[in-house]
C-alpha cells in the first residue's frame, strides 16, 4: 500500500536584525533604487550571532506547536542546507537534540536552493513507502557567512533565516507530485567551494572563508526555463490543471523570475506567493519560511492545491504538487 501525506504543521525563524537596502548601500557601492528595480528585495535578515542550527531548532520547535505533536513522535529529520555550522555532526543532529527528538533518524541534504525540494521529496518517499510517519522538514542557511560582501551582484541578493514543515502519513486521498532534475554539467554557473582545504602533500593550508560566486544573467534565464519545465512537469498526467492550482510558491530569488513566470503561464500573480521584499533570498530556508508567513496569515486552506518549486546551485531544480 502507498501511503498520503499531508504537511500539519509549518514554522519559521528569522533572525531579528534587518539590513535594509539604504543599509547596503553605505558599505556596498549601490542604491535601493537599483536593487528594488533589479529583484523586488526592500530588506533582508542578517545574523548576529544566531547558527544555522539555533535558527532551525526554533523554526522546527514553532512547526512542532502547529502540528500538535511531541518531538519524540518524528521519526525523521531532513535539514535542507549549504550553511551547516559543521560538517559533521550534521544540522538534523544538532535540531534533533535541541527539540529532544529522541526517536529521529537526522541527516542534512546539500540541493544549493532547491535543498528543500529535494528534502521534501526524500521525505515523501520515505512516509509513503510506510518507513517513517512523521517527518521534520527544515530549510536553514546563514548565506551572510558565505557572501563576498564586496561584490555587489551577489551581496544585495541573500539573506539569513529558517523554515520548517511537518509532514505525516494520512487516511485522507491526498494528490502528490514530485519532480526534480539536476545539472552537474552548469557547475561553474552557481558555486561555493568548501573549506577548510587541507592538503596533506602539499602543505597548502586554506582556512580562509570561501564565498559565493554566480553568473546572474546564466541563473535568470536558467530559473525561468526550469520553472516553466517544473510546472509542466508536475501537472503532466495528472487530472490537476494549472488553474486548479490555489498557490505557486517559487523559491524567493527574484520578484522579475515569478512576473516572469506569472506572464508565461497566464496566472494572475496573486496565486504567487512572494516575501523576498522582506526576506531576499533565503536559499533553502525561502519556501518554508514562505509557507510558514502564509499558514499564519491563514490563506492556506484544507484541499488547497499548492505548487512549491526550487532551483539553484548544481544546477538543481524541481517541484512538489500537494494537496493540503
Ligand atoms: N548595484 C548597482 N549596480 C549593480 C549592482 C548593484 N548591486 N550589481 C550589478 N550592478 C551593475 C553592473 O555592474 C552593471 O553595470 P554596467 O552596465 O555598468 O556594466 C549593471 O548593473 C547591470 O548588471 P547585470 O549583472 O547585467 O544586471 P542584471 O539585470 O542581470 O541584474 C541580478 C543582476 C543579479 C539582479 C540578476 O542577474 C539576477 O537576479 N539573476 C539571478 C540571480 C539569482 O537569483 N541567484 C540565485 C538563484 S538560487
Amino acid at each position: 500500500m502507498i501511503n498520503n501525506i499531508k504537511i500539519i504543521g509549518y514554522g519559521s525563524c528569522m533572525p531579528s536584525n534587518i539590513v535594509t537596502n539604504e543599509d547596503l548601500s553605505k558599505i556596498i557601492d549601490t542604491s535601493d533604487e537599483w536593487i528594488s528595480k533589479r529583484t523586488g528585495i526592500k530588506e533582508r535578515r542578517i545574523s548576529k550571532g544566531e547558527s544555522t542550527s539555533d535558527l532551525a531548532i526554533a523554526a522546527a520547535k514553532n512547526a512542532l506547536d502547529v502540528a500538535g505533536i511531541s518531538a519524540s513522535e518524528i521519526d525523521l529529520i531532513i535539514v535542507a542546507t549549504s550553511t551547516s555550522d559543521c560538517f559533521f555532526p550534521s544540522t538534523g543532529c544538532t535540531v534533533q537534540s535541541g527539540i529532544g527528538a529522541t526517536n529521529a533518524t537526522s541527516f542534512d541534504l546539500a540541493g544549493a536552493c532547491t535543498g528543500f525540494i529535494y528534502a521534501t521529496d526524500v521525505a515523501i518517499q520515505y512516509l509513503k513507502a510506510g518507513r517513517f510517519k512523521n517527518a521534520l522538514i527544515i530549510g536553514a542557511e546563514v548565506m551572510s557567512k558565505v557572501i563576498d560582501w564586496n561584490d555587489r551582484g551577489t551581496a544585495i541578493l541573500f539573506g539569513d533565516g529558517a523554515g520548517a514543515v511537518v509532514m505525516t502519513v494520512t487516511d485522507e486521498p491526498k494528490i502528490t507530485k514530485v519532480y526534480t532534475k539536476s545539472d552537474g554539467t552548469k557547475s561553474e554557473v552557481l558555486k561555493l567551494k568548501a573549506v577548510p582545504i587541507i592538503d596533506m602533500y602539499e602543505n597548502v593550508k586554506t582556512i580562509d572563508r570561501s564565498t559565493m560566486t554566480m553568473n546572474g544573467q546564466e541563473v535568470f534565464k536558467f530559473a525561468c526555463n526550469v520553472i516553466i519545465e517544473t510546472i509542466d512537469a508536475l501537472l503532466a498526467n495528472t487530472s490537476v490543471k494549472l488553474e486548479d492550482v490555489d498557490y505557486i510558491v517559487l523559491h524567493q530569488a527574484n520578484s522579475r523570475i515569478i512576473e516572469y513566470v506569472s506572464n508565461k503561464v497566464n496566472i494572475n500573480i496573486e496565486k504567487f506567493f512572494m516575501n523576498l521584499d522582506k526576506y531576499g533570498n533565503t536559499s533553502a530556508a525561502s519556501i518554508p519560511i514562505a509557507l510558514d508567513e502564509m499558514y499564519k496569515k491563514n490563506i492556506l486552506k484544507s484541499g488547497h492545491k499548492v505548487m512549491l518549486i526550487g532551483f539553484g546551485g548544481g544546477l538543481t531544480w524541481g517541484g512538489v504538487l500537494l494537496e493540503l
